[in-house]
């Protein structure tokens, strides 16, 4: 729920129960010992104590978020009865996941990922507003400044994969037009690796273009292909201890903006994918599942591009901006947090 009020501290007075709560309660190898009064009044005390030590946090959006913090990283400790072998495995990983990251590795935002943490960020950001085209994951694989190319032109530059003519519309949710708008659009190769990647600085799979007066826009990409996160590091173990892929359903990036108009980050997704289901980002919309229609090599293309006998795909994707979100008075919302696992 967002409003414009002030932020409320919740306390903590109904803090959850310290038996642990759904398929966790009883379960072999799990813990759910319960605990004395006095035990409790300790660990609450504790809470309350390290509540208490942010009150003078510089604004109140700063409190608001280390004070919800607070509680919900309490809840956990307490919920799972966190042991101190398991405190230290986790500060370990996290260790690791810093080791890791680079200027062109994040593992963080990959831990956020698998978490569907940043899917749960993207949706609190894109609230559903009328028929505007549902937003997705952003991915670490943008780059500024991609290259222009004009409408109709090839986004490959050179990228290996079966070339995917893609058009569509780009309007407001009144079924408006909006020429000019900016698309960039980035896409995996078909063996799976951005540009980005590679150690060569190579720049394909990529570029930015301009709808036209009528808001229609058409280029030439990749048909898009599954990969695998980068699953070398300690994400990748972790999926690994959980028996979860590592794979991303096949997709196509999109960032999409227009003057007046929420920019939107999303992808499109290919009808029959076999990891729609199971993206490991849960990234996927029903919404974004578009069908790639397949083309036989020697099909006569859109704009008569001679494809050398090569098979080729089509896909159409009409783009729907909501209006820019308006600010609040103290251009900010606040989020009323409330205990979720009572
Ligand atoms: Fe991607």
């Amino acid at each position: 729920m967002t409003t414009n009020a002030a932020p409320t501290i919740a306390a903590p007075a109904t803090y959850p129960p310290v038996t642990a709560s759904g398929r966790a309660v009883g379960e072999p190898g799990t813990t759910t010992k319960p605990v004395s009064a006095e035990q409790a009044r300790r660990e609450t005390a504790l809470i309350e104590e390290v509540l208490a030590s942010f009150e003078g946090a510089t604004s109140p959006r700063l409190r608001q978020l280390v004070q919800s913090l607070t509680r919900h990283v309490h809840s956990f400790i307490r919920e799972v009865r966190l042991t101190e072998e398991e405190w230290n495995a986790g500060i370990a990983f996290l260790t690791d996941a810093g080791r890791i990251t680079t200027d062109a590795r994040q593992e963080f935002v990959l831990l956020s990922d698998v978490f569907g943490a940043s899917m749960q960020t993207i949706a609190v950001n894109n609230e559903a507003y009328g028929s505007a085209t549902e937003a997705t994951v952003f991915g670490p694989f943008f780059v500024e400044d991609a290259p222009r190319i004009e409408l109709g032109g090839d986004i490959a530059g050179g990228a290996p994969g079966q070339p995917c003519w893609v058009e569509g519309t780009v309007t407001d949710t009144a079924g408006n037009p909006l020429p000019g708008a900016r698309i960039e659009v980035w896409e995996a190769d078909e063996d799976g690796f951005y540009d980005v990647q590679y150690d060569d600085g190579r720049t394909a799979g990529r570029a930015h273009l301009f709808a036209d007066e009528h808001g229609r826009y058409r280029f030439w990409g990749l048909t898009p292909t599954p990969y695998p996160i980068p699953h070398d590091g300690p994400v990748g173990k972790m999926l690994e201890a959980v028996g979860r892929s590592p794979m991303r359903a096949s997709h196509l990036h999109f960032m999409v903006s227009a003057p007046g108009q929420h920019t939107l980050v999303t992808h499109i997704f290919v009808e029959g994918d076999e990891y729609l289901t199971r993206d490991s980002v849960f990234g996927v919309k029903p919404s974004l599942v578009k069908r790639f229609e397949e083309q036989p090599a020697g099909a006569p293309t859109p704009d008569g591009r001679d494809l050398a006998g090569r098979a080729w795909s089509r896909a159409t994707f009409n783009i729907v901006l909501p209006p820019e979100q308006e600010a609040s008075d103290e251009d900010t919302h606040w989020i009323a947090v409330q205990d979720h696992d009572a």
